[in-house]
């Protein structure tokens, strides 16, 4: 049967150059961000300083709506930040961990930075608890339920784990932080663009990623969606003039929080990237989770097969239903092997603990898959003649 989808190619220069695998890294750039920017250049030449009231001020709430509407959250329920990370800071900003309900539970299969702010919280008063992944590819889930209890605050975790792709059961997370009392803030990054992300239907507290990846909207724009309930009454300490409800009076003292989105932001938005977010934004809205997740289960599986074959490990779950976009495949040597690959325009990458992972995308073809794993067979190859 032929594949829709592929009729998106030609909108991704990149795709006549390279075998490109490696969406949940970087998505490829849609030809309209050349568009993009160039009106942004454009309107900061021509406009000047009204651009700001003309477009840029609200621009930073209208990207928030085009990622909200891919994950079901409420209009205006959607902040933009630069990072997740920055993101997180946010959240945790509008906490107190000096009572006795301090406790932040989260796996240790998180992506690194967030768990980095998170440990430096501690200055603060909260109290860890890092549940281990006993395979490193899987989260324990009933021991993340277990250190889920009272005490416990906040609970922030990936979707999908970036190094395993694996999918943690968000709902189960959820039931058990509300019956207990705490939040939830899911990380979407590795989830929303590739798999179906519903934050009303998960009711999620909070959800926070970035659209560099499966989106496909380039570096700078990273959102964080607050439930509409919570939103009205938070108070994030880490705070600016986004956040005042008359930030152009310039008042003394302290903040008068508007309403979401503006209430959990802070200074001076990101303009470019936020209009470089645009197309990607505005093409994966198009194509459809739906038709994106059936492509990406069918892809990924036959991806594992192929390594299968040839005996290479497979560090993400074999269950389509509980992997996302990617397949980490560890063959010996499989730093080098990447490395080799990127020299062949193969675009992939490596990770420890995951090996070599390959992300294919709506716009990948069925024999890039192929392309990808015979240039390993060869490289393996090339490196055995070398070493005998
Ligand atoms: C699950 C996940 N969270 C967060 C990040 C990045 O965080 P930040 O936007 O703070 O750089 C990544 C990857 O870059 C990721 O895969």
């Amino acid at each position: 049967m032929a594949d829709e989808l592929l009729r998106y190619r030609s909108q991704f220069p990149i795709l006549d150059a390279t075998t490109y695998l490696i969406s949940n890294s970087l998505g490829a750039m849609p030809r309209g961000v050349y568009d993009a920017l160039k009106g942004y250049a454009d309107t900061w030449a021509t406009r000047g300083v009204r651009a700001w009231e003309e477009r840029w001020w609200m621009l930073a709430a209208q990207v928030g709506n085009e990622i909200g509407m891919l994950m079901n959250a409420a209009p205006n329920s959607v902040s933009t930040h630069q990072n997740v990370t920055t993101c997180q800071a946010v959240v945790a900003s509008c906490f107190d961990f000096s009572g006795k309900r301090n406790k932040v539970v989260y796996s240790d299969l998180n992506f690194p930075s967030v768990m980095y702010f998170w440990e430096s919280q501690r200055a603060y008063g909260a109290q860890v608890q890092m549940v281990k992944t006993d395979d490193g590819i899987t989260v324990p889930l009933e021991r993340l339920l277990d250190a889920i209890n009272e005490q416990t605050l906040i609970v922030p975790i990936s979707h999908v784990i970036f190094r395993s792709s694996y999918i943690q059961d968000a709902k189960a997370i959820v039931a058990k932080a509300h019956r207990v009392g705490a939040y939830v803030v899911l990380d979407t990054f590795q989830s929303l663009g590739t798999v179906p992300v519903d934050v009303q239907n998960l009711e999620v507290d909070f959800a926070c990623g970035g659209v560099l990846k499966w989106l496909c909207g380039g570096p700078g724009v990273a959102y964080l969606y607050v439930r509409p309930d919570l939103g009205k009454k938070l108070e994030p300490k880490f705070t600016g003039w986004s956040a005042h409800q008359n930030p152009f009076g310039f008042e003394i003292g302290p903040t008068r929080y508007a309403e979401p989105p503006f209430r959990f932001m802070n200074g001076t938005p990101h303009i470019p990237s936020l209009e470089a977010a645009g197309p990607g934004l505005k093409v994966i809205a198009e194509v459809g989770i739906q038709r994106i997740r059936e492509k990406s289960q069918r892809q990924t599986s036959h991806l594992i097969k192929l390594a299968e074959k040839r005996g290479w490990q497979i560090n993400s779950p074999r269950d389509p239903a509980q992997r996302g976009g990617t397949v980490s495949i560890d063959m010996p040597d499989a730093e080098q092997v990447c490395r080799e690959l990127l020299k062949r325009d193969i675009l992939v990458d490596y990770r420890p603990k995951a090996g070599v992972r390959m992300a294919p995308h709506f716009y990948n073809k069925d024999e890039e898959l192929e392309t990808a794993i015979v240039a390993v067979d060869e490289v393996l190859k090339e490196r055995s003649v070398a070493t005998r």
